[in-house]
């Protein structure tokens, strides 16, 4: 059974790792589809060597300008690839616009789709993610959910009990598979960073970064936090060209420690080690909670709730500076178990696989 691990975007090179071993064992021939979102050996080649990623069977080509474009650049490219290749079934990750391109594609040329990653919902339709997520979830057979909060989500919007599974979190599957990998890292060594001496900072969400006044608010509220503790800020390409086309806001970057985006290994092994995270991502707020690292999270909402339960915080840019100063003055938090975030979700999305394997056409859940 012919199955597409759809990937072209840095999260979903992580999210697809931990399952490249477990398909064969399923009985399917997962191929890996580069799907071109990213392509800066930073963003795309580095994750593929960190991960031990086989080198993909097929590249879309770069998908580069307005979300529209991407889209329709990655919906062509994989309408044609679908049609030769004809997979059993289509797996796409997260929230991405490669993921949605994707899903879109194979489902109008009669195909199956698992979304990897369903129900997850903050309630903000200016999040192009959660346009892609809503979309993706309304048209996917298999909907492997990675919380019980996700799978309220889909229930409430009338899905099939029986096309829903909680499967776990990935992303952690990721993070523990590569533990021994992480544990050899530098990098603190190479920034001159001592472990729990540090703030680590990462933005990208265009809501913080494409509107110039919010990203330089943010940054002067680092600079500030910066005469406390050493900030450090691995800057995503979309943030580094906004920042350098103003330079007000970059001289402030100064008194930070701006820093390109890291490799996987690199970023996690940063996280791990610093005293509190100050972020946009969807997955960094994931492997903070899990790690027990605390996480100030710079959005008015969250898709991924039952951080906030762990050790995640939401904030506004205006009050990163107070609210990271309260971080400071308590206690680091211990790491502490997330029900289904266990290193087991590679496993159970291949139990189901299995199942699917043997009854093609059937229901598997
Ligand atoms: C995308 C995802 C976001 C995810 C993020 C992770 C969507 C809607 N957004 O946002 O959910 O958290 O990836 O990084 O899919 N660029 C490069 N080199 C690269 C990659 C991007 O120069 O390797 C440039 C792009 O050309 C673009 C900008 O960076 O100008 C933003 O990239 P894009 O993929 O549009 O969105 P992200 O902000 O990365």
């Amino acid at each position: 059974m012919k199955l597409h691990l759809i990937a072209g975007a840095r999260p979903n090179f992580v999210k697809i790792a931990p399952l490249v071993p477990y398909l064969r064992n399923a009985g399917w021939v997962p191929y890996l589809v580069h799907s071109g979102q990213h392509f800066d050996d930073r963003m795309s080649s580095d994750f593929f060597d960190d991960l031990n990623l086989p080198k993909p069977d097929f590249h879309l080509g770069r998908a580069t300008g307005s979300h529209a474009q991407q889209t329709a650049h990655v919906m062509q490219a994989y309408e044609e690839l679908f049609l030769s290749e004809k997979p059993e079934l289509v797996v796409v990750p997260g929230d991405v616009n490669a993921s949605l391109a994707c899903a879109i594609a194979a489902k109008k040329c009669g195909g199956r789709v698992a979304h990897l990653e369903a129900g997850l919902r903050c309630g903000d339709t200016q999040m192009p993610e959660e346009i892609n997520r809503r979309i993706i979830d309304s048209i996917s057979d298999y909907l492997w959910a990675p919380s019980q909060d996700a799978v309220e989500n889909l229930l409430r919007e009338g899905r099939d009990n029986a096309s829903i599974k909680l499967v776990g979190n990935i992303m952690i599957d990721a993070l523990i598979m590569m533990r021994p990998a992480l544990a050899r890292r530098q990098i603190l060594r190479t920034h001159n960073l001592t472990s729990g001496g540090y703030i680590l900072a990462t933005l990208h969400r265009p809501a913080n970064v494409d509107n110039v006044e919010v990203l330089r608010l943010i940054i002067q509220q680092l600079a500030e936090l910066s005469t406390r503790m050493p900030v450090i800020f691995p800057a995503h390409p979309r943030t580094k060209k906004v920042l350098e086309s103003m330079d007000c806001a970059y001289s402030a970057t100064k008194s930070i420690k701006m820093m390109h985006a890291e490799r996987y290994l690199d970023f996690v092994h940063l996280q791990q080690h610093s005293r509190m995270v100050i972020t946009d991502s969807g997955g960094v707020q994931e492997e903070t909670s899990y790690l027990g690292v605390p996480c100030l999270t710079v959005r008015p909402s969250t898709e991924r709730p039952i951080t906030l339960e762990y050790t995640n915080r939401l904030v506004s840019p205006e009050d990163i500076y107070s609210t990271s100063c309260q971080i400071l003055d308590e206690p680091s938090p211990e790491a502490k178990a997330i029900p289904f975030w266990d290193g087991n979700t590679a496993k159970r999305i291949a139990d189901c696989l299995e199942m699917l394997s043997h009854r093609p056409g059937i229901n598997i859940f």
